[in-house]
């Protein structure tokens, strides 16, 4: 097998030692020869003896030795040109690129089966964790009625700081940005696209249909404050960024919302840049995925799995049919701060601190809430239950 890495940054490097040190061992067990004989970047890089450097990918898309491209680069631009391409050229394409596939999965996988290729994506949603191919093969018997976790570290790291070390918002921004967490397009972690870009890959295999992005109802951490916080901490919750898609009964839901969870849910002691992902189905019932979401090795893992995948037998394609509506998911139980008292809520839980009236209401629609909210100033988050 000959693979062509095209974006040699932290993860292709990862790619890069991982396919080295783990050599032998692969290639014993897939009985076949693992070369890398093409790394391919702007930028001056040494490789290991034996791999060729290029700037221009086509030199890899041209070579009809090459058997597997890597798209390591990012971006919805010369990526998706370079995915096209390779396949067009009739080679199997593996790729971490979130975005892409979010925004342009059903070109890229007609593509493919057009071309009687193999893509892969597995390293696109939760990093290392095996949660792409496993809830698409691995839970084939049933029927997935809901999937829902965090699949953004790095605003989890940053509500995890916010809560251990009392800091606000922007200053748990700072550290996680100091620690390189935070994408060049900071709005991608903080505004919740990225993590929409993951719930609806994850969304279009469980529900077997296309969806489209724009559709989806995102907010981000950014009104997060660490006043809500401490109140949902009284109430025994934390507040997590949640993505979520689920079978309602007009179609398919799918928000990403920062979203108060019990302290006794599993999902609430995620912490730290890890991820999770809970499914849903009708035999199994629940099940969950936890692990680490990004990092180097984490991801790389994830991309060298998918290029020895490449070389066996797979039970899926990506024939789906498109879905032009994605709803929102508005029928919950809310968390609402508010000035006034507010005598016609129907809710569960309620407290008042200072000049602040907090209440967990029972499961209303949202309009309903707001429609009781009027001309009133509050600040209101989903609650999960
Ligand atoms: N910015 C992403 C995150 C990187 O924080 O989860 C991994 O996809």
């Amino acid at each position: 097998m000959n693979i062509g890495i095209i974006g040699l940054g932290t993860v292709g490097f990862g790619v890069v030692e991982i396919l080295t040190e783990q050599k032998e061992r692969l290639e014993r067990q897939f009985n076949t020869d693992v070369i890398i004989k093409y790394g391919c970047s702007l930028d001056d890089v040494t490789l290991p003896k034996g791999i060729i450097y290029t700037q221009d990918y086509h030199d890899i898309i041209n070579d009809d030795e090459v058997d597997v491209v890597v798209e390591l680069i990012g971006g919805t631009t010369i990526a998706k040109n370079i995915i096209l391409e390779a396949l067009n050229k009739g080679k199997h394409v593996v790729t971490a690129n979130k975005a892409l596939i979010a925004h342009y999965g059903q070109e890229i996988f007609e593509t493919a089966q057009k071309n009687n290729v193999k893509i892969y994506y597995e390293a696109a949603v939760g990093g290392g964790i095996p949660i792409v191919v496993p809830a698409k093969e691995d839970l084939v018997a049933n029927e997935i009625e809901k999937i829902e976790g965090i699949l953004n570290g790095t605003t989890n790291f940053i509500l995890t700081l916010m809560e251990t070390d009392n800091l606000d918002f922007n200053e748990a921004l700072t550290i996680a940005d100091g620690l390189g967490y935070v994408e060049a397009d900071a709005s991608l972690d903080l505004d919740g696209i990225d993590a929409a870009h993951k719930i609806q890959i994850l969304a279009m295999n469980a529900f077997e249909r296309f969806f489209d992005f724009d559709k989806i109802q995102t907010t981000g951490i950014r009104d997060v404050t660490k006043k809500d916080m401490d109140y949902a901490k009284k109430l025994g919750y934390r507040i997590k960024l949640i993505a979520q898609a689920k079978k309602l009964e007009n179609g398919i839901g799918m928000d990403v919302s920062p979203t108060l969870i019990s302290i006794k849910d599993i999902v609430a002691n995620v912490n730290q840049a890890y991820n999770v992902v809970e499914v849903t189905c009708n035999y199994l019932e629940n099940v969950i995925f936890y692990g680490k979401g990004a990092g180097r090795y984490v991801t790389a893992s994830a991309v060298v799995s998918d290029i020895m995948k490449t070389h066996k037998q797979d039970i899926w394609s990506h024939d789906y049919v498109c879905c032009h509506n994605v709803y929102p998911i508005t029928y919950s139980k809310y968390y609402v701060r508010c000035h006034h008292p507010l005598d016609d809520l129907d809710y569960e839980t309620y407290f008042s601190q200072n000049k602040d009236h907090i209440y967990i209401t029972n499961h209303i629609e949202l309009e309903d809430l707001q429609r009781q909210l009027q001309d009133k100033t509050y600040h209101l988050f989903k609650v999960r239950g």
